[in-house]
């Protein structure tokens, strides 16, 4: 009732009187009274004015479960949601939750993480109350191979969501988000397989929001929503934004398992696009126009020779020839 009660007085923005909420619900005054109590306690800022009931003046930016569960309306993308204040790492919460059967679609959202995992082995510092870490459990019935693929789908997603609250925002192949060429949101994606089946992924995000000062070792190449945009963003909508079009994207790669319908609006936010980049391959570094991303997701770059290499994720990365992008 909570999240029911909280998602119609954000809807109506204006009073909605106790009788209507007891009716709607079929319980005592008290009952609607506790509630709001509550929801006050959680730190949303409820006016009581007599003869004209309550309305919601402030909404506090909070990632609670009951904030985002009165927000998401998805299938099956963010229904079952855990969250909490203090975690180690989402991811590794999800990854449980897989163990344990939690279906398709589970998302797990902290305020702290205090073992953030980056990829290759770094850390994702997470501090609280200012940004947002989420992981998404998925079951996905296709080959492993293909599993690949979804990291993209989600950087798209969160490219998305973030344009649509007003930002420039662009793709550093294969999966960082970036604003003005520095880096606000990382992907890490974690899969379980048994042979040529997948138990199940997990797609770990991190978007710097709020965050006012970047720690010193990386305020070259990373930065936040905030610092860019000189705006609060409320993380609750943005992590509502990014679910809605993840669910939509997936859907769309399940389909017929490849990016070829996806592959021009992803371009459309590469950073690295038409850039001199250099390829960090493991087997022999080289350099290169990048010129896009092909249906598998690899990119595709143009060497001086004439020819153009497809470069896999994986072991490989590149890197802007005169700085991160
Ligand atoms: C990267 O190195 O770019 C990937 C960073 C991924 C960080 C996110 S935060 C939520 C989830 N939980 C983790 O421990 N890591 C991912």
């Amino acid at each position: 009732m909570k999240t029911e009660i909280l998602k119609l007085l954000r809807e109506r923005g204006d009073y909605i009187s106790g009788q209507e909420l007891c009716n709607k619900f079929g319980v005592s005054r008290t009952a609607v009274w506790k509630v709001i109590n509550q929801l006050k306690e959680e730190g949303y800022g409820i006016e009581a004015v007599q003869n004209k009931g309550y309305r919601l003046k402030v909404n506090p930016d909070v990632l609670s479960a009951s904030e985002l569960k009165s927000r998401i309306q998805n299938k099956w993308a963010g229904k079952n949601i855990y969250y909490y204040e203090e975690t180690g790492s989402t991811n590794t919460d999800a990854k449980r939750f897989g163990e344990e059967g939690a279906a398709h679609g589970t998302v797990v959202v902290a305020d702290k993480q205090n073992a953030g995992k980056g990829r290759r082995g770094r850390a994702w510092q997470s501090p609280g109350g200012k940004d947002i870490y989420f992981t998404i459990l998925l079951r996905p019935e296709f080959v492993p191979d293909k599993a690949s693929g979804l990291t993209l789908v989600m950087a798209l997603s969160v490219a998305q969501a973030i344009e649509s609250c007003g930002l420039e925002a662009g793709i550093k192949w294969p999966n960082d988000v970036v604003l003005n060429g520095k880096k606000i949101c990382g992907i890490l994606t974690e899969m379980n397989v048994e042979t040529d089946y997948i138990q199940y992924v997990v797609i770990g995000v991190g978007i710097n929001v709020n965050l006012d000062v970047m720690p010193e070792e990386i305020k070259e190449t990373a930065t936040s929503i905030l610092l860019e945009s000189g705006k609060k963003m409320a993380r609750a909508k943005l992590l509502q934004g990014v679910l809605e079009r993840f669910e939509e994207n997936y859907e769309r790669y399940e389909k017929d398992l490849s990016l070829a319908n996806m592959m021009e609006e992803y371009n459309g936010y590469l950073v690295n696009r038409n850039r001199q980049v250099r390829v960090l391959d493991p087997k022999g570094e080289y350099e290169g126009t990048a010129r896009g991303i092909n249906e598998y997701g690899e990119l595709l770059v143009e060497t001086g020779d004439g020819q153009t290499v497809a470069v896999y994720a994986g072991e490989v990365s590149v890197r802007g020839i005169y700085g991160y992008v």
